[in-house]
Parts: C-alpha cells; sequence; structure tokens
C-alpha cells in the first residue's frame, strides 16, 4: 500500500496531514528517511514517526442493507453517500465493493481492504451476487435458458455471463450474475424485452442480508470476511 495511506490507517491523520508530515522528513521506512507519499510499503517495514514505530489498524469489513436515494459513492452526487450511514471513525476511507443505483435496495459490502474487495468484483472470481427483481411485464420460462447462455447488452461486446434466473411468480425472478456492468440487471432484461421497476440485491456470495434492517450495518464476522479470501 502507499505510505501515505499506511501513515492515515495507523494514525488519525487525514491523506494531506500525512502527506506533509511526510515532507517535513519525520517518517523513515527501515531506518530510510522516506518523503515520496506514493512509496508502496508492506506490512513487514518498519515504519516510524519520530522514532515512533506505527501499527496499521487492521482492516475493517461491513455489511450494509442501502435504502433507495444513497449512492455507492464516497462523494454527495445527487443523493447522499451510504457512508454517512456508517458511524465509524473516516467511514469516508472506507471503500463500496459492487455498487448498486440509487433506485436499488439491499446488500452492499463496505472495506478499506483494496485486495479484497478486488475478488468481489472482478468477474475472473465469479462471485455470485444475487437480485430480487420485479419486472413490468410477464416473465417466461423460455429465459431461464436465454439468461443461462447470455444477453447481448446495448454497447457492449460479448454476452452476458452465465446467469440464473429463477421464477418467483410471473412478474418476480431471482436473478443471480457474477459480473457487475453498469446497471447491469437493468440493460439484462431490457435485453430481453422487459424493464425492471424494484431491485434489490439479496446476496453477495455466501453472505446474506438475512435480518439487517433498512439502513442497519454490522461488522462481517470472520467467517464471512474470510469466504472471499480465495
Ligand atoms: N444492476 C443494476 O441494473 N442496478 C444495480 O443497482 C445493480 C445491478
Amino acid at each position: 500500500m502507499r505510505l501515505d495511506k499506511f501513515i492515515c490507517k495507523s494514525t488519525e491523520l487525514t491523506r494531506n496531514e500525512a502527506k506533509k508530515l511526510l515532507k517535513s522528513g519525520e517518517v523513515e521506512v527501515n531506518g530510510e528517511v522516506i518523503k515520496n507519499p506514493a512509496t508502496q510499503v508492506h506490512e513487514n517495514n518498519t515504519i516510524t514517526v519520530d522514532g515512533q514505530v506505527l501499527q496499521a489498524r487492521s482492516s475493517r469489513y461491513i455489511i450494509l442493507h442501502k435504502p433507495l436515494d444513497t449512492i455507492c459513492s464516497n462523494v454527495d452526487e445527487g443523493y447522499p453517500s451510504l457512508l454517512h450511514l456508517i458511524d465509524v471513525d473516516k467511514a469516508f476511507d472506507l471503500h463500496i465493493a459492487g455498487r448498486l443505483d440509487a433506485d436499488t435496495t439491499g446488500l452492499v459490502l463496505i472495506t478499506d481492504d483494496g485486495r479484497w474487495s478486488h475478488n468481489i468484483i472482478t468477474p475472473n472470481k465469479e462471485c455470485q451476487k444475487v437480485y430480487r427483481v420485479q419486472l413490468s411485464r410477464p416473465i417466461k420460462d423460455e429465459f431461464i435458458e436465454t439468461f443461462k447462455i447470455g444477453v447481448q447488452l446495448q454497447g457492449e461486446d460479448g454476452l452476458t455471463k452465465p446467469a440464473i434466473l429463477e421464477i418467483i411468480s410471473d412478474k418476480e425472478v431471482l436473478l443471480t450474475i457474477t459480473e457487475g456492468k453498469y446497471h447491469q440487471v437493468k440493460r439484462m432484461f431490457a435485453a430481453v424485452g422487459n424493464r425492471v421497476i424494484g431491485l434489490h440485491r439479496e446476496q453477495i456470495g455466501d453472505v446474506k442480508l438475512d435480518s439487517l434492517a433498512l439502513g442497519e450495518w454490522r461488522y462481517l464476522n470472520e467467517k464471512e470476511v474470510e469466504s472471499f479470501n480465495y
């Protein structure tokens, strides 16, 4: 991780304050003064400020039940960022592992561990995301096979990866996908002549929302965190 980020993680300093500290020449990495904030450091490096060894705080892993009209961004843009809902120190240093639209509710995973969130987001790891979808028109059984093969999204090369469509009733389905293209679920149903009128994410990998109330959050337990370390 970058040296300025490491300093933020192990102190109460903001990124700008960490940069100023570095400029002052008070920070040493393995006994050598380092001023460049972009220098890459690892857990086994000894990083000191004025001779005091810094210990990085352990990473944070959070599940939140996203309400409507909040956005998965670190800045407020039209709607407030859902990070306002998390009353922890430096909440805006966290990032969201797989965004939901402002009009989508449901499970959001939030962390400051970039390697962990990468495992959730990258299509290569095929991490499953389950959405409950309300549709404007009745869905036909034949689309189970269509979604399994993949559909062509407007403006994309190639078909979507195989998805699992489970029909709950004529206008309600569960859709499991392993990608996270922009507005993917809405575009998949648009590609087969339907329209999403309600969207809710219920599950990512083995982690479920269960009884977490709208707008509430909790830390993930160790087993849940480990389930994405593959
Ligand atoms: N697909 C969408 O279209 N919107 C979301 O919020 C998530 C997946």
